[in-house]
């Protein structure tokens, strides 16, 4: 199994270009299956989520898929023998393949699709995505682990408003409904910039009629096809995230590349917090970490434009080594805080009670051995081991590679002393 290699600690200068955002890509490849012509898919990022998304839609669905990775696009089209039936073993690796429900059901009328577990930050349950599904029409049992979905004739718009804010349920119900009947209003919406952005402009773009009247209610009327495109999805906010929090907490001095840096305000004002020098232009931050970083006497994740889950654990990282106290809390999922047990073998002090890590700061990291446990939490460990002294070693990278494209070669392009083992 592979690993990485990191000798701290490290200062962290120069320049990087994010690559295409995967939260974007992801339910735009779902979206692809309601074309009934080809869709070229531009800016993917090289990372597994995706590797294994085209794989479900070419070796389980049927749809031809032509990927150019120099280019780094995909076309994608339609053939003669398309299933709807995918399988446990290809959900259970991708959560977001839930994703595919919405689109197979509004396409192709039927679906058969593994329910997606658990996984390590939370339950993650699917009940609203099938809820919403339902109301526009959408019949379904749950037999040996697997919804079995249909529709008799059409799904027919409706009103629906979502009992909590859900990115995924959000984003399945927006593409199921591009091919209901009539109007939909979908109301308490997740506003994250991958869908209320990128997903709809997508959608748009191809003769979709999706309108965001309200700041989280949108209105769809329903058309009978989409038109074949060609499309670039945005940079990836938390990929952007994360290198400006390496930046940050190495003193370092870092221009990123490839994002418009108003979509992460809220990120970068709490980086400006804890002290780092934030330059925004177009497409592009430019971003100097302190001598020494300040601590947040209270952070919380929320959904968007609040503060994101998905960069909580590279923001402790940061903390421990502040100056003083932070508490974060934890409001998305329930167990997201496998990242601290690892944290504290580099020497953070971090307590935790309930939701809330309470964080003492004033950490200087020591390098170790670490295990990866999710995708965030292993990023977050990269980023403390290249402040650390000395070596440090962090198993079971795979968790890292399903979401960001080369780190490594990124890393050690701006200074980070890191290598790919195995
Ligand atoms: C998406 C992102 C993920 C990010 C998360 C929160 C993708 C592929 N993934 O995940 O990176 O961490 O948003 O910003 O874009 N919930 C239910 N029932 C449901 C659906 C969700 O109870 O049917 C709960 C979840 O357990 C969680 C909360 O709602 O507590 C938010 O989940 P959701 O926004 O759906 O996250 P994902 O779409 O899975």
């Amino acid at each position: 199994m592979e690993k990485f290699l990191v000798k701290g600690p490290s200062k962290i200068k120069g320049e990087i270009k994010i690559s295409g955002s995967k939260n974007s890509s992801l339910p735009i490849l779902c979206a692809s299956i309601l074309f009934d012509k080809r869709v070229e898919i531009k800016n993917l990022p090289k990372v597994r989520d995706i590797e294994t998304l085209l794989e479900i839609l070419s070796k389980s669905l049927g749809f031809a898929v032509r990927r150019n990775k120099q280019k780094n696009s995909v076309i994608i089209f339609k053939t003669k023998k398309i299933n709807t039936f995918c399988s446990y073993k290809l959900v259970s690796t991708m959560r977001a393949s839930i994703n595919l429900l919405g689109p197979l059901i509004s396409k192709y009328k039927k679906a058969t699709l593994s329910l997606p577990g658990g996984c390590l930050i939370g339950a993650r349950p699917v009940n609203y995505h099938l809820s919403a599904l339902k109301k526009l029409g959408m019949k379904y049992k749950i037999k040996k682990g697997y919804i079995h979905a249909h529709v008799e004739k059409n799904l027919v718009g409706t009103t629906i408003k979502f009992p909590k804010i859900s990115v995924g349920a959000t984003a399945n119900t927006i593409i199921a409904a591009c091919f209901a009947k009539g109007k939909t209003i979908l109301k308490n919406c997740a506003i994250e910039p991958e869908i209320k952005y990128d997903l709809t402009n997508f959608l748009n773009k191809a003769g979709a009629k999706i309108k965001w009247i309200g700041k989280r209610t949108v209105r769809i009327y329903g058309v009978k096809s989409l038109k074949s495109i060609s499309y670039s999805v945005m940079g990836d906010r938390i990929e952007c995230g994360t290198f400006c929090v390496a930046a940050t907490i190495s003193n370092g001095n870092l221009k990123i590349k490839g994002l418009n840096p108003n979509i992460i305000n809220t990120e970068l004002n709490y980086l400006k917090k804890t002290g780092a020098k934030i330059k925004k232009s177009k497409n592009e931050i430019h971003i100097k970490g302190p001598k020494k970083v300040k601590c947040i006497k209270f952070l919380q994740t929320k959904e968007y434009d609040g503060f994101p889950t998905d960069l909580q654990a590279q923001f402790m990282a940061l903390l421990c080594k502040a100056n003083g106290q932070s508490i974060i809390s934890e409001n998305i999922f329930e167990n997201r805080f496998m990242h601290v047990a690892e944290l504290r073998r580099l020497g953070a002090k971090i307590l935790i009670r309930g939701n809330k890590a309470i964080i003492e700061g004033n950490t200087n990291f020591e390098g170790a051995e670490l295990m990866s446990s999710d995708l965030r939490a292993s990023v977050a460990l990269v980023i403390a081991a290249s402040v650390a002294n000395g070596k440090s070693i962090i198993n079971r990278i795979y968790h890292l590679d399903r979401g960001y494209e080369r780190i490594e070669k990124k890393l050690k392009k701006v200074g980070v002393n890191i290598k790919r083992i195995s």
